[in-house]
């Protein structure tokens, strides 16, 4: 297995990750509720009861409340702190007034944006902070004398960052004076355009492959941890969406039969699937039921136990057309 320079602990250990984006109520001001509180931390203690102890966010989860409400649990629980991971994201801005929605890694953005972060979360780190979308307007030295300060100051341990390609990384990379750690993307059974990438080099097919080339072999030659965020592609294989393409009823009827055939639940197959990839990619879950938390904890072992064939029986499935 990979290690990655993690400060304290190797973030690995959890193979799973708690994404928080459903915590908080709804993406606007209204206040939290109890039944907000209540939601988050049913949440966050059935993901430590299956033993996943890494937690995502990001300062736009339902506009802070998200954070809110698990620093809300941590105050009540602190002597946990040292036990967990926590992980935030900043650099995405909402739109104000006549400015759109945008993006933004200049250094006091991203400085001011962590102390709101660590203000709602009610802790004095963060584990990994990732910049979020790519900023256009990126100044490397910026992000640097911002990551530089964090560090120094023991707000931040350890930097990422999510939906970059492997160029903007090794920009970002040459300027910054710490590993980047974590690269978060789209992955799932669904979304497979960084499987379909690999196998259309030197095809037509090729041309319409959205996912950036080289960027897995990038992260895995740098011990860059790869997250797959909505790696349950909204509970589609799983009860959660009907499928409606041909592929997607297809794929669904297959993941429901591997999960009767290996007595274990559909949610462990469609994350077991993307765990089995050399890889190592690490699932950010997003489901905040618990019954459906419960039903992830199987994936890690179904990985260990998908063969070569029913790998490429989903991934075809799902593809809806043969490989080249
Ligand atoms: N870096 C990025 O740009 C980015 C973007 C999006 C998300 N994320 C992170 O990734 C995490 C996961 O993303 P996601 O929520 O889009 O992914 P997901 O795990 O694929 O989907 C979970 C969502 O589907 C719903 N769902 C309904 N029925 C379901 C079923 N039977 N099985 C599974 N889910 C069902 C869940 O609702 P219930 O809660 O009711 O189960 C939840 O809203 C987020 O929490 C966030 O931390 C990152």
């Amino acid at each position: 297995m990979r290690k990655m320079p993690l400060d304290k602990r190797d973030i690995t250990d959890s193979r799973l990750v708690l994404g928080c984006m459903g915590f908080g109520g709804a993406w606007d001001n209204s206040p939290i509720t109890a039944e907000d509180e209540k939601k988050a931390e049913r949440g966050i203690e059935t993901a430590l009861e299956v033993g996943i102890r890494m937690f995502d966010h990001a300062d736009i989860y339902t506009r802070g409340k998200a954070e809110k409400v698990f620093g809300n649990w941590l105050k009540k629980n602190h002597d946990i702190r040292e036990q967990i991971v926590i992980q935030s994201k900043c650099g995405i801005r909402f739109a104000e007034d006549n400015i759109p929605g945008r993006y933004d890694f200049s250094r006091d953005y991203i400085l001011q944006s962590v102390d709101g972060i660590l203000d709602r979360l009610g802790t004095d780190y963060l584990d990994i902070l990732l910049l979020h979308r790519p900023d256009p307007l990126m100044e490397p030295e910026e992000v640097a004398e911002a990551f530089e300060r964090l560090k120094e100051s023991g707000k931040v341990r350890n930097f990422g960052v999510s939906n970059m390609n492997a160029g903007q990384m090794k920009l970002l990379q040459a300027y910054i004076g710490t590993p980047l750690v974590v690269n978060q993307l789209e992955m799932s059974v669904k979304k497979l355009d960084w499987v379909d990438q690999g196998v259309h080099v030197n095809q037509p097919a090729g041309r319409e492959s959205h996912f950036a080339e080289g960027l897995l072999e990038h992260c895995m030659l740098h011990d860059i941890q790869i997250q797959a965020w909505s790696p349950l592609a909204k509970g589609i294989y799983s009860g959660g969406m009907e499928p409606v393409t041909e592929a997607e009823k297809s794929s669904a009827a297959l993941v429901a039969k591997l999960a009767e055939e290996k007595g274990t639940t559909r949610e462990a197959i469609v994350l077991g699937w993307l765990m089995r990839h050399p890889a190592n990619i690490q699932p950010v879950i997003g489901t905040t039921d618990p019954e459906r938390i419960k039903h992830c904890q199987d994936a890690v072992r179904q990985a260990s136990l998908m063969t070569r064939d029913e790998w490429y029986s989903l991934y075809v499935t799902s593809r809806g057309h043969r490989l080249p």
